[in-house]
């Protein structure tokens, strides 16, 4: 059985200045998961924002908060991400040097454990925590802004991710430069969560209904599925 399709709006590309109503407007259009794109200025150039946004939202919506931390060091974050509300945290293999430990943190929080690596780190350096993971996020870009244009190479990342998981019930996720248009080839290659900043919010709120239409119904052509 496949895992369940779903789409991550990333609020990273909302409008900051009305950030409740922009989570509540991406829940009421449809989103599966809320994606939080968690960035320190130093992991990554930019930075975003912290566990005090996270709980700000948490109130406003009833879907998963899908956290990634693009932060070095995370270990020190995880329980204020966790106590903060956030239902997915997911960790890079770059951050720091003891990646198993933090997936085994976030799991004792209580929170689902996922792993993700730069397009330029292969699939093997997840091989030996697959059995302590959640989810696993093949990034398409990297990681530091929006908007970005996604990496082909990607796609035999997530084949290869797909192959580890083997059976395990271990959700898929890609993230960066996903459109309507790449939406079908990354649900083929095994991916089963579909992370968009700009392709949900460009056009405003009326156009975000559409917009994760949109994604959808080509990842669940490529599925097999009706949509
Ligand atoms: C990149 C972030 C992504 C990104 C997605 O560092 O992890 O979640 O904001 O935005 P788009 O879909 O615009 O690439
Ligand atoms: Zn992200």
């Amino acid at each position: 059985m496949p895992r369940p399709l779903r789409i991550a709006p990333s609020i990273l590309s909302a409008d900051f200045a009305r950030f409740g109503e922009e989570v509540q407007a991406i829940d009421a259009a449809g989103a599966d998961w809320i994606h939080v794109d968690v960035m320190d200025g130093h992991f990554v150039p930019a930075i975003s924002f912290g566990p005090e946004v996270v709980k700000a939202i948490r109130p406003l919506t009833k879907k998963p908060l899908d956290v990634h931390l693009m932060v070095a060091p995370c270990d020190p974050h995880l329980e204020a991400f966790a106590k903060a509300g956030a239902d997915i945290i997911t960790v890079h293999v770059e951050a720091g040097p003891h990646l198993h430990r933090s997936l085994q943190t976030i799991r004792a929080l209580g929170k689902k454990a996922g792993v993700t690596m730069n397009p330029a780190t292969p699939v093997e350096s997840i091989e030996h925590v697959i059995d302590v993971v959640d989810l696993v996020l093949v990034m398409s870009v990297n990681p530091g802004y929006g908007g970005q244009t996604f990496i082909p190479a990607a796609i035999e990342k997530v084949r290869r991710v797909a192959a580890l998981a083997g059976g395990r019930p271990i959700d898929i996720e890609i993230d960066g430069g996903v459109t309507p248009d790449n939406a079908a080839q990354v649900c083929a290659a095994g991916a089963n969560a579909l992370v968009a900043g700009s392709a949900v919010f460009k056009g405003g709120a009326p156009a975000y209904r559409a917009n994760i239409s949109a994604i959808r119904h080509a990842a669940a052509l490529a599925r097999g599925e009706a949509a």
